[in-house]
């Protein structure tokens, strides 16, 4: 065992059952104490200065240097999370990366960060002492969790509002987290038509009540080598040799690429605590209708375009015997390809940031997209190579 690692499982809690405040025996940094806020009144709550300059920095900035940031991603093993975790990893933080099931899914991440610096931990999102475990040497948390389809273990709400309610509570707790940062989604709205999008505003609710310094970014739709639009629709058309669209495809999206949305992640952590307790809406520079994202991936996959058009109300029929059955059958049903539910729901409006929402410029982000030159990969699972594309 590592001697921190010891000297931890030595401390006893202190007063007041806080096994966390035992933090500051286990790594004691000489004349920091105060910085790290563990001996000031505001001990107890969340989010102490703004600014991260209180941490303690070596090096030049490089992966192999210290940024004092320890955080731990919560859904580090999902699409956004491994550009996460290698951003942050890159400058020198130390990543814990919570799982549940394989031992497999965060060994891509490990290779991100010299050896250590990113560590893999079991967890159990349903037990406390377990998430608590996973935050205990952090001073940010990140949560990513999400996921656009119900299961019969997972609701919409435990994913997105029981489970972020459990972390923004735990790391109130731990009263040494300096950085909350929570993934919503652009749309995120108690009067949204799909259920995703207002548990994921109720989910924005449940942490600012209890940190209300949490910074809380809404992306849109991401795009990137492994994204879940062109690459699922780029499948399913060489599957069926047709592409259902749901509705006339007139729905506005603004794809946003996932390593800015990474890049606006980092930059809310190492601002000068202006981030703190605001809402980021963050899209990319195009427009564009489902349809035209629909031909320009045709475009890339040289194919030429094959679609129909599905209108609502029979693609909700179609998706309506999973959601009846979901929670009536003893066995797991498919993951929805195309037709879910709560996706065609959320195709009833555009989704595109709003006129007055603070983006990527507000954090000082120069995003990779530049105008109609938007850069995205793509890959062609079964051409077995990824194709580099201009949008325009
Ligand atoms: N992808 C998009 O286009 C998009 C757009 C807007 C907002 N967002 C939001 O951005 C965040 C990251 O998105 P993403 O695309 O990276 O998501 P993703 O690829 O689906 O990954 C989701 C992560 O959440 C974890 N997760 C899902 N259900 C869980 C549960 N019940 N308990 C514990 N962990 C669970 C997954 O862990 P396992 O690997 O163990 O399943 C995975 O690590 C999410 O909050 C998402 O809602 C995504």
């Amino acid at each position: 065992m590592q001697p921190a690692a010891r000297r931890a499982t030595q401390l006893r809690p202190l007063s007041g059952g806080n096994a966390f405040l035992g933090l500051r025996y286990a790594f004691p940094v000489q004349g920091a104490s105060s910085d790290y806020k563990f001996d000031h009144s505001r001990s107890a709550s969340s989010l102490t200065d703004k600014g991260i300059g209180h941490l303690i920095r070596k090096g030049t900035g490089g992966r192999s240097s210290v940024s004092g940031i320890i955080a731990t991603v919560f859904g580090a093993t999902g699409f956004l999370g491994r550009y996460v975790v290698q951003q942050l990893a890159k400058t020198g933080s130390q990543v814990l990366v919570p799982f549940r099931g394989s031992e497999d899914s965060p060994r891509h991440l490990k290779l991100m960060g010299d050896l250590g610096q990113i560590v893999p931990m079991k967890y159990n999102p349903r037990d406390e002492s377990s998430i608590k475990a996973v935050m205990a040497k952090s001073n940010v948390i990140i949560n990513l969790i999400g996921r656009e389809y119900e299961t019969r273990n997972f609701s919409f709400e435990e994913v997105n509002v029981v489970i972020s309610e459990h972390l923004a509570k735990i790391a109130k707790e731990h009263g040494g987290i300096v950085r909350f940062i929570q993934l919503s989604c652009l749309g995120a709205s108690s009067t949204s038509p799909s259920k995703h999008q207002r548990t994921k505003a109720a989910a924005e609710d449940v942490v600012r009540r209890e940190l209300p310094e949490a910074t809380i970014i809404r992306p849109a739709a991401m795009i990137g080598t492994e994204d879940r639009i062109l690459n699922k629709w780029a499948q399913i058309a060489k599957k069926w040799s047709v592409l259902p669209i749901i509705g006339d495809g007139s729905t506005r999206l603004q794809p946003v690429y996932v390593i800015d949305v990474a890049a606006a992640i980092i930059a809310a952590l190492k601002d000068d605590g202006t981030s703190m307790g605001r809402t980021y809406e963050l899209g990319g520079p195009d427009v564009f209708t489902i349809e035209q994202l629909v031909h320009l991936m045709f475009e890339m996959i040289r194919e030429e375009p094959r679609f129909i058009k599905v209108p609502i109300p029979i693609a909700r029929l179609i998706s309506s015997p999973r959601e009846f059955l979901l929670n009536k059958v003893p066995f797991p049903l498919p993951i929805p390809e195309v037709f879910n539910q709560d996706y065609v729901d959320s195709l009833l409006v555009d989704n595109v940031v709003s006129p007055d929402a603070l983006t990527f410029a507000d954090l000082g982000v120069a995003t990779q997209a530049k105008g109609l030159s938007y850069r995205i990969s793509f890959p062609v699972s079964y051409w077995g190579s990824i194709i580099w594309c201009n949008l325009g």
